[in-house]
C-alpha cells in the first residue's frame, strides 16, 4: 500500500466543493488514515511550496494558499501517488482532461481545488508537514 498527501485547497473550500471532493476520494477506493481542516499562515504555506520559490507565480501562490481553511488528507491505496495525481488532473484545468477534478472544478491555473504529492520521497514529507504519527487512524 501508498500513502499520498492529498489537499483541499482554499478556492475548493470557500467553493462549497469538498463533499463533491471527499465523495470522488471514497468513490476512487482511496482509504483516508487522517484528516484535518486547519489554515496555514503565509510561513507553512511558503514552506510547503518552498520547491517554488524561485517562480514568478510563488507569492501569489503562497497569498492563495493561505488566503482561508483547507483540508488535508493522508491517503492510502496501491499506487496511491499516481492515482490521486490522475484523478486530479493536469495543473491548468484547460489543460486537464475530462472527469478530472480540475477540470471539473477549477475557476483559474492557481486556484486548481487540489493537491497530491508527485513521488514518494515528497510524499512523505507532505505527510509529516501535516500529521503527526499519533494521527494516523
Ligand atoms: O499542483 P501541481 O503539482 O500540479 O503543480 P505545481 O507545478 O507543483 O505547482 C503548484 C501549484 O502552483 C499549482 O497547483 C497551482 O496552484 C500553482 N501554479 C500557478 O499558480 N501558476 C503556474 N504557472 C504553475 C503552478
Ligand atoms: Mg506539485
Amino acid at each position: 500500500m501508498e500513502q499520498t498527501l492529498a489537499l483541499i485547497k482554499p478556492d475548493a473550500v470557500g467553493q462549497g466543493c469538498m463533499g463533491t471532493i471527499l465523495q470522488r476520494i471514497e468513490k476512487e477506493g482511496f482509504h483516508v488514515r487522517a484528516m484535518k481542516m486547519l489554515r496555514l499562515s503565509s510561513k507553512e504555506a511558503m514552506a510547503f511550496y518552498r520547491v517554488h520559490e524561485k517562480k514568478p507565480f510563488f507569492e501569489s501562490l503562497v497569498n492563495f494558499m493561505s488566503s482561508g481553511p483547507l483540508v488535508a488528507l493522508l491517503l492510502e491505496k496501491e499506487d496511491a501517488i499516481r492515482h490521486w495525481r490522475s484523478v486530479m488532473g493536469a495543473t491548468d484545468h484547460t489543460q486537464a482532461a475530462e472527469g478530472t477534478l480540475r477540470r471539473q472544478l477549477a475557476t483559474a491555473l492557481e486556484r486548481n481545488v487540489v493537491h497530491g504529492s508527485d513521488a514518494e520521497d515528497t510524499a512523505r514529507e507532505e505527510i509529516a508537514f501535516f500529521f503527526s504519527t499519533r494521527e494516523y487512524i
